[in-house]
């Protein structure tokens, strides 16, 4: 893959393939040092292809050790290989079989693409374009086969052989210590759902039996030993299955279905056809290691590689810029049965929380690209959040257009008519607008436009006349590659509420299409009129986070804390009382650099203790509203000449302040917890957040006690979501024993590595004025290791993207940490490099001597010598 020789592939240049693969069949014989892949493909001339033209496979790092067609070794002329390419000059007419053979390497692959081992196990990861790294092949999306694979190794090393699809027979290999298994998947895929694995593995297993009948073997397989966390992901597994068949009836397919977890993975988790491959964290959990947070997590993602079987496996993307096709639909799904399990506000408030502090700035700098972009030079890069996180807003605001029955109208039409294919998003859209009769033309741009739609509302209203009116526009600021852009489609769900807090009744509205309560707006500029209102209403708008816009509307505070108490929409009084606190802590963070003496607005300190004793508020509710915006989230919305001391000095102020001054019902909220036995449910974990919020700002009340009070929350933690809170908070606000508690915890969890990347973190992003040192030495622990994706992104990456005020010293020297670890990663897995490099996504919004700082530790990147062609594009993206 490297070095960077980057040619950008456009959308608009797609061209289906010359050849058609309809069936492989591999052998591949394992060997740590030295595994001999054979690939047996049926290869088919497409029908627009002129006979005798080449065929063109793509390969990356390979060697070619064997070539054959139709059983014939081929002349020398007839071909040509590198490590990147196999071309066959003027392959036969009709259709044939090529033999390849290869010979790669397991154990010195360290991009943890294509085959490699992890702590001793063989596993594989093809997408986006991982399989060429094991064969040479049309490694494309668009190129659907049936697959049958041999997998052979020792017994001893790898008593555990797995493939896709089902498994059809296995035994010894005669006179030899080595044994196989075959396995055959008949639902044809493209090549980067492939995947095989082997190793001395543990799993539990369990059954589902679908609605027809079908009996599915379940396994989790995991490391001996850690079988006992494997109940949580099993059980949301089952769940899953049967909530994809109640709410879109998709059935399972295969008669098994395996999940394995390993512990070196460069992403979330993988969704090959019945052999899903997942990083360990998405899979193990139990109380004494794993957060509320991971079980929520666990359950999240193994539904959405669960329900990337029909969206995504059986529905597959004609090339890489329709990735949201299957991921922003998946992550909608996955959203959805979220909520279904657990409270759909708390789980909405979440997302929209994500959301914007993840997807906002980027679509808000130099990496910002449409959630379909129309040109890439490395498609790993494009797993983004603009993609997945985006992309699943764009189908949830084509729900709330059509409705639940017209969208599931057109989710039935795409699941019936796309069913097997490899297919586009304007496929996708077609079918909800033939099932609805629906245009949805404008509706498109979604997937065109980069950037977020800002929408600027200002109200007046006429008291004589009883007419409110909302004068709205919409616009998206300039962007590189995006002068200019188009109005789009805006669900906008909102409320009137009356002085008694419930919804006002209007007779007529003009100016914008209304759907129940959805205004939906189509214009650059619209006005729109509400009549026969009987008083002044408090305008609620985006109830639920409607769309992914940025709303100004120029509420004031009084309306805002009205609507913080009174909103019948749960996340608009989270909203509400989020925007409070953003516009008091940009007043704060504009005082703290000009010297003054800060004070928090006393208003709302007091709606914080309101919240916090407002007992008819869900717990988990209670937690996230009292949570302030991060110092990402006041970076963002402040947006440019940003002084991250400023804005960590405005936060502390503010929070100190609601804990002084609610010191009392902090203090006696500390005790709330869940009775009984740890149940990692929805209800039980509000309770754990309420309690654990109650503490942090107790620790802010500067109360004499806080030392003793955190140390013994500490110690007393029979949970980790418990022992990691009060841990944060002892490290983070340099408590007293905060050296002695970190000892305690590394004793304990030691020999447990998740655990230990928690404890990575906790350091990584306290924000202390040695911050940086701290880190700088605990990358020379014995037991941080950049081989591991995981502990670099608890150290490295925590740091870089959870410690601002670090990150960006004024010194620089944070900025140019991070850099010389992207160089250094870089040499061994280009894909964790270039996404740790993605933290200086916002460096132009940093004041004139940071952002000055950032250029230059970016050029020193960009002038290093070998730069994979990932990072090389990420780098030259940042600076164009
Ligand atoms: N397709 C995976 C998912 O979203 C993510 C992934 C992408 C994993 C690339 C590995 C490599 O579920
Ligand atoms: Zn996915």
């Amino acid at each position: 893959m490297r070095p960077e020789t980057a040619v950008a592939i456009h959308l608009e240049d797609y061209a289906p393939a010359a050849y058609q693969i309809d069936t492989v069949d591999l052998d591949i014989q394992l060997s740590p040092r030295s595994t001999d892949v054979f690939a047996r493909l049926a290869v088919r001339r497409h029908e627009d292809t002129d006979p005798g033209a080449p065929l063109e496979l793509d390969g990356d790092e390979l060697e070619l050790v064997g070539l054959t067609l139709d059983g014939m070794p081929l002349l020398e002329d007839a071909y040509s290989a590198t490590p990147s390419k196999l071309v066959l000059n003027a392959p036969p007419a009709e259709p044939f079989t090529l033999e390849i053979r290869t010979r790669i390497d397991p154990d010195s692959n360290t991009e943890l693409m294509g085959l490699y081992r992890s702590s001793g196990t063989y596993c594989t990861q093809c997408e986006a374009e991982g399989f060429r790294r094991i064969t040479y092949f049309l490694d494309r999306p668009d190129i659907l086969s049936v697959y049958t694979t041999r997998i052979e190794a020792r017994k001893g090393d790898a008593p555990i052989l797995l493939g896709n699809g089902n498994p059809v027979s296995a035994g010894d290999v005669p006179g030899t210590d080595r044994h196989f298994a075959v396995w055959h998947d008949p639902h044809p895929k493209p090549s980067y759902l492939f995947a095989m694995v082997a190793g001395d593995l543990a799993h539990v297993a369990d059954t589902f039996v679908t609605t027809s009948g079908r009996k599915v073997d379940l396994k989790i397989y995991v490391e001996h030993g850690r079988e006992d966390r494997c109940a949580w992901a099993m059980d949301s597994l089952k769940r899953s299955m049967k909530w994809d068949e109640d709410v879109f009836g998709c059935e399972y397919d295969l008669d098994v279905f395996n999940i394995v977890a390993v512990s070196d993975f460069n992403m979330g988790a993988m969704e090959n056809k019945g052999l899903n491959i997942f990083n360990d964290k998405y899979v193990l959990a139990d109380p004494e290691t794993a957060t509320d947070q991971d079980y929520a997590n666990i359950e999240a993602v193994i539904a959405h590689e669960y329900f990337h079987n029909w969206t995504g496996n059986r529905i597959t993307c004609r090339d890489w810029f329709q990735l949201c096709l299957k991921e922003g639909l998946t992550v909608f799904r996955d959203q959805e049965f979220s909520s279904d399990m657990r409270s759909r506000a708390v789980k909405r408030i979440a997302d929209v929380r994500l959301l914007k502090s993840h997807q906002f700035p980027e679509d808000a700098g130099p990496l910002a690209h449409p959630v379909r972009p129309r040109k890439y030079t490395e498609i790993n890069n494009f797993y983004t959040a603009t993609v997945y996180e985006k992309g699943a807003e764009v189908v949830r605001m084509l729900k709330t257009l059509l409705g639940p029955d017209g969208f599931r109208k057109g989710m039935d039409l795409y699941l019936e008519r796309h069913d097997g294919d490899a297919t586009t998003i304007e496929a996708f859209l077609v079918c909800f607008s033939e099932a609805t009769a629906t245009d949805l033309g404008q509706f498109a741009r979604w997937y065109d436009q980069a950037g977020t739609p800002q929408v600027d509302v200002k109200s007046r209203y006429d008291k004589r006349a009883g007419e409110l009116t909302l004068d709205i526009s919409q616009s998206i600021a300039p962007l590189p590659g995006q002068a200019s852009s188009e109005p789009a489609v805006i669900p906008l769900r909102f409320g009137l509420v009356g002085r008694n807090g419930e919804d006002m009744s209007f007779e007529r509205v003009t100016g914008a299409r209304l759907q129940e309560d959805v205004l939906i707006l189509e214009e650059q500029s619209q006005s729109v009129t509400f009549t026969g209102l009987k008083s002044r209403p408090v305008v609620s708008l985006l109830r639920g986070f409607s769309a992914p816009v940025r709303l100004e509307d120029h509420q004031d505070a009084d309306d805002l804390l009205f609507q913080a108490r009174q909103d019948s929409d749960d996340f608009n009084r989270w909203q509400a009382i989020q925007t409070l606190a953003t516009h008091d802590l940009i007043r704060l963070a504009g005082e703290a650099r000009t010297g003054k003496e800060l004070k928090a607005d006393a208003r709302l300190v007091e709606a914080f203790g309101e919240t916090l004793l407002n007992e008819e508020l869900d717990p988990a509710f209670r937690a996230l509203a009292l949570q302030l915006p991060s110092e990402a989230d006041l970076a963002r919305d402040i947006g440019s000449n940003v002084d991250p001391d400023a804005i960590h000095q405005a936060r502390a102020v503010l929070r100190a302040a609601i804990g002084s001054e609610n010191a009392g019902a902090f203090r006696a909220a500390l005790g709330a917890k869940p009775q009984g036995s740890f149940s990692p449910d929805a209800d039980a974990a509000g309770k754990r957040a309420l309690a654990n919020q109650a503490l942090a700002y107790y620790a802010a009340s500067g109360a004499s006690d806080v030392d003793d009070l955190v140390m013994a929350a500490f110690v007393d933690a029979d949970n980790m979501t418990d022992r990691i809170a009060a841990l944060t908070l002892l490290v983070h606000d340099n408590l007293k024993d905060a050296e002695q508690a970190l000892e305690i915890f590394r004793k304990r969890h030691e020999a447990t590595s998740l655990a230990m990347d928690k404890w990575f973190m906790v350091q990584a992003t306290a924000p202390l004025a040695d911050g940086l040192e701290k880190v700088k030495a605990l990358t020379a622990h014995p037991l941080f290791d950049f081989a591991n994706p995981n502990r670099v992104r608890s150290l490295v990456h925590a740091f870089a993207t959870g410690n601002a005020t670090q990150f960006a010293r004024q010194d620089g020297l944070g900025f140019e940490f991070v850099a010389g670890n992207v160089l250094v990663i870089d040499q061994r897995n280009a894909q964790v490099a270039s996404r740790l490099l993605t933290c200086f996504r916002s460096w132009r919004a940093y004041e004139e001597g940071r952002s000055k700082l950032a250029e230059t530790a970016l050029l020193k990147i960009s002038s290093a010598e070998g730069l994979s062609r990932d990072t090389r594009d990420i780098v030259d993206r940042c600076l164009q």
